[in-house]
């Protein structure tokens, strides 16, 4: 499906909390469990510092929203300001189309426009097809937090990995 990436603005609020209920639902994806509602997504939107920008991915024909990715705070300590922390989240009737590659891809190029150098996240261990997806994109593994999280009654993992996104 050919997809145009911009901005989101307050107007996606509905598409990215279908969106990101939908990750929750796939049980892998996220250590967040309680449904969200529009008015939460609604807050996370308007109290960002515009440097952390969210993009979507709009089907080019239909203009529907079919993913969304964020850039989000590492650590508020002013040294960290190079450092970005990363989020995506592709409507589940949309992944395995490429979208998120182009998503990510395009996510790296803004970010490094705004002056941050590494991109940072968090993956569940069980996620393996976010893993390969993030492996394939070129981030690297950091480490691993053991037991960092309970869901459905079990211990989670969550797995570190990092991108450069400039030459050092
Ligand atoms: C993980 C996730 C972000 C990946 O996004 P996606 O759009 O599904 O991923 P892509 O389609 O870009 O790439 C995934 C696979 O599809 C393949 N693909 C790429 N273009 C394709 C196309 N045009 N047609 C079919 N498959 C394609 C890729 O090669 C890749 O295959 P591989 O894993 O064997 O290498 C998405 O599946 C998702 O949102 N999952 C639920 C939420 C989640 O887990 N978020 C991450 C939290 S850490």
């Amino acid at each position: 499906m050919p997809v145009k990436v911009r901005k989101a603005t307050t107007k996606d609020v509905p598409a990215i909390t279908e969106i990101f209920n939908q990750g929750i639902e796939a049980g892998v994806a996220t250590l967040e469990t309680r449904v969200q509602q529009e008015s939460d997504i609604m807050s996370w939107m308007e109290n960002r510092d515009p440097r952390y920008m969210v993009l979507v991915a709009e089907d080019a024909a239909s203009g529907k929203v079919c993913g969304y990715v964020s850039l989000n705070k590492f650590n508020f300590k002013s040294a960290y300001t190079g450092v970005a922390d990363l989020s995506i989240y592709i409507g589940k009737e949309c992944r395995g189309q490429g979208i998120g590659h182009i998503l990510l891809e395009e996510l790296a190029e803004e970010a490094k426009k705004e002056g941050f150098y590494k991109l940072v996240l968090n993956v569940i261990s069980k996620n393996t097809k976010a893993l390969k997806f993030y492996e394939a994109l070129g981030y690297s593994l950091v480490g691993v937090y053991k037991d960092q999280g309970i869901l459905n009654g079990e211990w989670v993992d969550a797995i570190i990995m990092e991108k450069f996104l400039i030459e050092k």
